[in-house]
């Protein structure tokens, strides 16, 4: 049997940090309504000539660094992302050449904050059933580049980063299971209301920004991620002690300590990077995983599970033995 491996893992911040005071000074906000609300302390933000496919591409270099493979061994690219360069081509498609990868398949997936695990649920599927052997999975944003900075209700709340897994098939377990669901009927909770196909002139300005109803937003995440946890270790006949490290979506730290608390997992084997990054969607997720490694809490042999939630609503969650 084919499985999929995580060969290796980088990511990748802008140089640019907004803390909350820098925040307080251009709106009505308070540091310490923001630590207390959401555990944010600061936020990385992309800077004028970065862009998603530029700092996914460092992440994605880091990451074949890690795995030890060249672009010569990639023949697949799949970047989870709502806020991609431009329309078309792809994200993936332009870190493809930037990389020197000729052929394979590349292409984005939109799945909102959720990117990252619908990435790797299809990645998987590839390369299990023989469709690609090295995978780059990919979560990159620019969230900044949607927020509208006079809403303190949201602008408060997002960050810019990228994550990137290798994923490579292998004899060994890999990724146990994952999950992946969406409701459509949502929409109106979370959402940038104004596009290339509705027309730009939806909001005032003209822009397009991201909207959140924040509190039914909250109360949706919490109950999803302990359904999606529950319902994956169900799935492989496990209990969730078998968990050592919960690596959910970093959208606020109070969501993260009330599903970690309804599945019984002490903080100490959660890994929660929000307070540093802010939510920076599909790309949560692989920064979060990436820290944890680098700073040796994730081991190799570690059971792992990712959980994500985010507009549409979607979700997905995945189990790994790393
Ligand atoms: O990643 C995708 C999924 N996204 C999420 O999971 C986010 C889910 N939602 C949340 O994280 C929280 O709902 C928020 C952090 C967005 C908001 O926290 P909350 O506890 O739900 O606050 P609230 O929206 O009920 O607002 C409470 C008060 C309001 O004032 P009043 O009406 O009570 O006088 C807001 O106007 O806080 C006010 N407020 C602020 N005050 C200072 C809202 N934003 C700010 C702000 N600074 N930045």
């Amino acid at each position: 049997m084919t499985y999929t491996r995580i060969a290796g893992i980088g990511s990748f911040l802008p140089e640019k940090v907004v803390s909350n005071q820098d925040l307080e000074k251009t709106m009505d906000t308070s540091d310490e309504w923001i630590r207390e609300r959401t555990g944010i302390k600061r936020r990385h933000i992309a800077g004028a000539g970065e862009t998603t496919s530029s700092i996914g591409l460092e992440a994605a270099k880091r990451a074949m660094q890690d795995a030890g493979v060249g672009p010569e061994d990639i023949d697949l690219i799949i970047v989870g992302t709502c806020t991609p360069d431009k329309l078309f081509p792809s994200t993936a498609c332009i870190i493809q050449r930037q990389l020197g990868v000729k052929g394979p398949a590349a292409f984005d997936v939109n799945a909102a904050c959720s990117g990252f695990v619908y990435s790797l649920d299809m990645a998987n599927r590839y390369i299990k059933t023989g469709g690609a052997t090295t995978a780059l999975v990919i979560g990159s944003e620019t969230l900044s580049r949607i927020t509208n900075w006079e809403d303190r209700g949201t602008a408060v709340l997002f960050g810019d980063g990228a994550g990137c897994v290798v994923l490579q098939a292998s004899e060994e377990p890999g990724i146990l299971a994952t999950h992946i669901h969406a409701d459509g009927q949502y929409e109106d909770l979370l959402q940038v209301r104004s596009g290339v196909s509705v027309g730009y002139e939806k909001t005032q300005s003209g822009g397009a920004f991201i909207e959140m109803k924040g509190n039914a937003v909250f109360k949706r995440a919490v109950a999803t991620f302990d359904a999606m946890a529950r319902e994956t270790v169900a799935d492989l006949d496990g209990e969730l002690g078998d968990i050592d490290w919960f690596v959910p979506h970093q959208a606020n730290m109070r969501i993260i300590k009330a599903a970690a608390k309804k599945l019984g997992l002490p903080m100490e084997r959660v890994i929660a990077t929000v307070d540093e990054h802010a939510n920076t969607s599909g790309a949560s997720i692989p920064l979060a995983l990436d820290q944890a490694v680098r700073d040796g809490r994730i081991k190799r042999g570690d059971t792992l599970l990712f959980a994500a939630f985010g507009a549409g609503f979607t979700w997905g969650s995945a189990m790994i033995k790393y």
